[in-house]
């Protein structure tokens, strides 16, 4: 199967402010070194990036999604407990030698096609020392290059176009750029939160400080920031002297915080879909809303799917009682 990247540009200044050669936004970090203690004992052994969504892990989306937007260069931040992922990203010999003798081209492709989304290095983070502790990881890897940031267990609908429109925002004013959703009041509290100001331009805000996990009372905004990023290579000398934080962990979102003071953060409002594959209510919520979405699943399963639901509906949810005894 053939891929295609549409490499994105992103013209920086000069020192003098003078517009330089263009520089290419090709570089995707995916941080994927967490514990995943929400989705226990599911993930004791299995890195939560690795649970299946329909018949891919969580993670194949993602870098996908980088791959989408021109991304071709991944670095996945790993740990201890993650070499599944560093397998799925590589080449399975003897599975690929066991499909060509059974000539099943289609799994062929499919063992396949992970390897050939891109350039894909791992680095171990060492200690799950925060989302933070883990960007700073990349740094050696990045070099002095704006980069995207894409969170391992946080799915963007495949048909949405988030991260190719936050490049065209770094592109246009520069800085680093966040993902905001609005989310209700009650659910702030799990999220960095933004305040905000109009930029003039419609879905585009500028960040003017951003908070970890603010209680409903302190949130400046209903805007969450989500898992993704594109930032400036700038956020590297500030995670550097970032103390930990919230939880005792090195926030992205306090480096943020300090770059938003600067004048230098936009978000990108986002109103389409999204899913947390790292909650379980919301894992399973993905997975029905994926799978409606198949071709070759989607008809049959919706079918089942509408009759199911309305035999929870006539009988008062007993049958999930039923099937759960
Ligand atoms: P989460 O907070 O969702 O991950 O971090 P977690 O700590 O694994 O989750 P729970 O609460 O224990 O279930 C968001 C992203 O940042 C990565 C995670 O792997 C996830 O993709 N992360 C987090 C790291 O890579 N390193 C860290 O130290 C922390």
């Amino acid at each position: 199967m053939s891929r295609m990247i549409v490499p994105h540009t992103t013209p920086t200044p000069d020192s003098d402010g003078a517009p330089r050669a263009t520089r290419t936004v090709r570089k995707a970090v995916v941080p994927a070194a967490g514990l995943g203690t929400r989705f226990l004992p599911a993930t004791k052994a299995t890195p939560k990036e690795m649970l299946p969504v329909v018949d891919k892990p969580a993670i194949q989306y993602v870098v996908e999604e980088a791959a989408a937007a021109g991304l071709d260069d991944v670095l996945m931040i790993t740990g201890r407990h993650k070499r599944a992922i560093e397998d799925h990203f590589d080449n399975a010999f003897e599975l690929e030698q066991a499909l060509t003798a059974k000539g099943d081209t289609v799994r062929l492709d499919a063992v396949r096609d992970p390897a050939r989304l891109g350039d894909i290095h791992h680095i171990r983070q060492g200690d799950p020392l925060g989302l933070g502790h883990a960007v700073l990881c990349a740094r050696h890897h990045v070099g002095d290059q704006p980069f995207a940031v894409l969170l391992g267990d946080d799915l963007i609908d495949p048909r949405e176009t988030l991260l190719s429109r936050m490049l065209e925002v770094r592109d246009q004013y520069g800085g680093s750029v966040v993902a905001l959703m609005e989310v209700p009041p009650e659910q702030i509290h799990l999220y960095g939160c933004a305040a905000v100001e109009p930029s003039g331009e419609d879905g585009v805000v500028r960040v003017t400080g951003l908070v970890e996990k603010p209680s409903r009372e302190n949130a400046p905004s209903r805007y969450a920031v989500i898992g993704r990023y594109v930032l400036d290579p700038a956020v590297f000398g500030v995670l550097e002297r970032t103390p930990p934080g919230r939880g005792g962990e090195i926030q992205l979102t306090d480096a943020l915080q300090e770059l938003a003071t600067g004048g230098t953060v936009h978000g990108v409002v986002f109103d389409g879909l999204r899913y947390d594959t790292g909650d379980r209510a919301d894992y399973l919520r993905t997975v029905v809303r994926l799978a409606c979405a198949r071709d070759d699943l989607g008809p049959e399963f919706v079918a089942w799917l509408k009759e199911f639901v309305a035999g929870l509906e006539e009988d008062g949810g007993q049958e999930r009682n039923r099937l759960a005894a």
